[in-house]
């Protein structure tokens, strides 16, 4: 089930790669049009990864002729709602909306669906809805086994030094679907580690209604790090913590720093991550974050692109996946999976990074330091 997913995600990479090359061909004749808007919201500015996917979406759409209102919503609810409400009457053609609380829109797209606005949930399923065309967004599960997969190499629990290691738990915002898949793949990993005494979880805090992390805060993520190595770490020494977002890594890292360790008696545990920010490309070459996973927003936004302009085109867009997204609501009186187009990921560490980031244009050398 699992490889026949990666075949898919894979031929649809291909499928839209195709797109991309006649994309490139068409490009000047149609900029010249104009095919309408397109209303773009993001959940905040002041995270690194959605003004890159911003931007990509942006200068996607322009570049084949849309008109692109993109917005960020401060990750506050009511603004994003308003926002979406506001394109909606400025007569966007299509929206593609990635949500700060997955359950949190379903009112206001409603408004879309009378006004027959397709919308696209962009990264981050938009729960509860059947008012939700499309899904795009990477196999987050198999984000979440690639986060567990880090630590497996990078604590090497196929032969370890010692047992039990120690290991801690973060999970992501517990009003993004995202955070629950990546949750569960990661434990998918872990798990028969634990069950096999080889891993052991330092606090015994598991399951993500007590290690989610509301809103992705880096701040409570480190504070949390904080109590737990105060409450459980004066015996103990922490191996590695699950983490599910390079802020939290890197301020889950200063909390063990701050304690003492980082030396060569008392090494950083082993830290993964997600979203292959700069702070973490340069944490990582320093030999302190052992890797994150890099979800290329370039390839999200231009696979976005390809989508928004096949549906605008009237045409219907073919090859998605209709059985792993659903998203709490029913359409027809069925329960509706809603169609979505999966990518794939990639797990930095010291070794790659030069050849899956620098090399390939996502962030330059300078940016990180090589
Ligand atoms: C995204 C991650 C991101 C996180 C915090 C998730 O929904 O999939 O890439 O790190 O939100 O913004």
């Amino acid at each position: 089930m699992k490889t026949q997913k990666k075949l898919f995600s894979t031929a649809l990479v291909l499928v839209l790669a195709a797109g991309m090359v006649l994309t490139g061909c068409k490009k000047q004749e149609e900029a010249a049009e104009d095919k309408g808007l397109v209303g773009v919201v993001m959940p905040t500015r002041s995270e690194e990864r959605w003004n890159k996917d911003g931007a990509a979406v942006q200068a996607g759409l322009e570049a084949l002729g849309y008109a692109v209102d993109l917005q960020f919503s401060d990750d506050d609810i009511p603004t994003q709602v308003r926002q979406i409400e506001d394109l909606i009457t400025k007569g966007a053609k299509c929206l593609v909306i990635a949500s700060i609380d997955g359950v949190a829109l379903s009112d206001v797209l409603a408004q879309a669906a009378t006004a027959k606005i397709p919308v696209i949930a962009y990264d981050r399923l938009i729960m509860k809805s059947p008012n939700v065309d499309y899904y795009l967004s990477f196999d987050n599960y198999a984000v979440g086994q690639q986060m567990g997969d880090i630590l497996i190499q990078g604590m090497n629990l196929d032969s370890p030094a010692k047992t039990p290691l120690i290991i801690e738990l973060f999970g992501g915002s517990p009003d993004d679907n995202n955070a629950y898949k990546f949750y569960d793949g990661a434990m998918d990993r872990l798990k028969p580690y634990i069950d096999s005494g080889v891993l052991k979880i330092g606090s015994g805090q598991q399951g993500m209604d007590v290690v989610g992390t509301l809103r992705w805060s880096n701040e409570a993520a480190m504070a949390r790090m904080e109590n737990l190595l105060s409450a459980y770490y004066t015996n103990q020494t922490l191996d590695g913590i699950l983490s599910p977002y390079d802020p939290i890594s890197l301020s889950t890292l200063e909390a063990c720093k701050a304690v003492g360790y980082g030396t060569p008696d008392k090494p950083l545990p082993v830290v993964g991550g997600q979203d292959c920010i700069v702070a973490s490309c340069k944490s990582i070459l320093a030999g302190e974050q052992y890797a994150t996973v890099l979800k290329d927003t370039r390839v999200l936004g231009e696979a976005t692109v390809q989508l928004v302009d096949t549906i605008l085109q009237g045409n219907v867009p073919a090859g998605l996946d209709t059985t792993s997204y659903p998203n709490d609501s029913t359409r027809n009186g069925a329960a509706y999976i809603v169609p979505s187009v999966l990518l794939k990921s990639v797990i930095v560490t010291k070794d790659n990074l030069k050849q899956e980031v620098v090399d390939t244009g996502y962030l330059t050398a300078d940016e990180v330091g090589l």
